[in-house]
Order: structure tokens, then sequence, then C-alpha cells
């Protein structure tokens, strides 16, 4: 049996009194397309950020080929944080697009794609360099390599971190509505193979939507009835399941 890239079982996450997530079991195929759909403040950055342990989870299971994130288990069965070496290790794998891009301020364009290739991938500079300047014109932006995020427009900023997140060449892209800043042109689902990760043997990828509209160039799209539910999706009955266009 194949193991899905991501396996998410009855994960729960509250911060503080409000819980966010509660019973959430999710599938990821190798190579498969997710869009999770529902409405602003249900969870869906929260999720994302539970599937490269950016955020950790209080209860259930993240498993990303397999193996458990974040946490190891002990000989009594009790959980203890990973040792933070695996976890890097196994988050150079996960690409995420932020739904507010996070990209660094101080540094070009350029930079902020050539960095992380760099430091995490340990690319020689030029390798680096040519990757990314292949990388930025692939996302329209050739001519932007010089200038830094606060000198962009929203969407550019955004295709700057789309370009930084697939650069890696990452086995798993997690987009955080990553076509909220941008034109028809861009956010069309014909433009997006350009730049996606379809294009990387065996990637898969997570994509949260508030809404339908990008749904055309996923796979599958889950609201509330196929089971990847957070709290606030349930409430508002968001989502018609599996399978949907
Ligand atoms: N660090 C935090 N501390 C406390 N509450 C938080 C934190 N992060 C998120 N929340 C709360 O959790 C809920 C879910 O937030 P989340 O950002 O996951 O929603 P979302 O579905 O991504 O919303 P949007 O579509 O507006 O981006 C919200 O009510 C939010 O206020
Ligand atoms: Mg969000």
């Amino acid at each position: 049996m194949t193991v899905p890239m991501i396996e998410m079982r009855a994960v729960g996450k509250s911060f503080g009194t409000h819980q966010v997530l509660r019973g959430l079991d999710l599938d990821v195929a190798r190579s498969e397309v997710v869009c999770l759909i529902g409405p602003s403040g249900s969870g869906k950055s929260t999720l994302l950020r539970c599937v490269n342990f950016l955020e950790s989870y209080d209860e259930g299971e993240v498993r990303i080929e397999g193996e458990l994130i974040g946490y190891d288990i002990d000989a009594d069965g009790r959980r203890r944080p990973m040792a933070p070496g695996r976890l890097r290790k196994m988050r150079c794998e996960i690409g995420m697009v932020f739904q507010h891009f996070n990209l660094w301020p101080h540094m070009t364009a350029l930079q902020n794609v050539v960095e992380p290739l760099r430091r995490v991938r340990r690319l020689a500079r030029d390798e680096a360099l040519e990757r990314a300047a292949d990388m930025l014109k692939r996302v329209g932006l050739a001519d932007k390599a010089g200038a830094h995020p606060q000198r962009l427009s929203g969407g550019q900023q955004q295709r700057v971190a789309i370009a930084r997140a697939l650069a890696m060449q990452p086995r798993l892209m997690l987009f955080d509505e990553p076509t909220s800043a941008l034109d028809t042109k861009w956010a069309s689902p014909r433009m997006w193979p350009t730049a996606s990760p379809s294009s990387t043997p065996a990637a898969s990828s997570l994509r949260v939507r508030p809404d339908r509209c990008f749904t055309r160039a996923a796979n599958r799209a889950c609201g509330s009835s196929c089971r990847p539910t957070t709290t606030a999706m349930r409430s508002e009955g968001i989502g018609a399941g599996c399978g949907c266009p």
C-alpha cells in the first residue's frame, strides 16, 4: 500500500479555550493536489501550519510520508518534542507559501529566492542564482529581480513567495491562499502549471481557499462533508465534499 504524503488523524488544536481543529482526518496522496475550502477564521492557516509543525497540534497525529511530525513517542507511549535536527530535515521537503508572503524585507526578490537555496539546499552560489532567476522568470518577474519587497505590488510579492517556495523543489507544497493578491492572468489555473509543483515529480500540494474559484486546478476539493473539518467549517456547513470540481 502506498503511504500518503500527508496523513492527519483525529487532529485537534486549541488556542486557550478556543478549539479551532477537532477530530480532523485528511489524506493527501503523492502527486495529488487537494484544495481545502472554508470561511475566514475557520482554521485553514492553522491546519496548514500544523502540517509542517510551525504550529503544534494538541491531539491526534500528523504524518508526512508515514513519519510523525513534531513528536517522538517514548517507550511509555508519551509524546515528547521531536529532535530539532529531525524536524528541520522533515521541513526541508515541505514548502509553504504563506498567506502574508513573509518575504525578507531587507533582501531583493532574487535574494529572497536564493537565500533558502543556499542555506537549506546548500546549492553553490551560481547554481542558486541560476535557479532563482529562472523561477522569477517563470512567474513573470525577471525585471523585478533587484527590487526589494516594499517596492513590489502585493501580487508581485506573492509571486516572489511562490517562486521562493517552488525553487526549493519540495516534495510537498502548502499554499495558503496562493492567489489572493494575483490578477486574473496569474490566478488562472491555466497559468498555474507553468509554476506549479506538478512539474516536479512526486510533489503533492495542499491549498487553502476561502471559496471555490481556484479549485479547478485541483484533483480534489474538500469542505465540511469530507472529514477534513475544522470546528468553524462544520458549524457553517461549508463545502460539498470530495470530488467536486
Ligand atoms: N496564534 C494564535 N493565537 C490565538 N488564536 C489564534 C492564533 N492563530 C489563529 N488563531 C485563531 O484561530 C482561528 C483560526 O485562524 P486561522 O488563521 O487558521 O483562520 P483562517 O481560516 O486561515 O482564516 P482566513 O481565511 O481569514 O485566513 C481564528 O479564530 C483565529 O483568531
Ligand atoms: Mg488564513
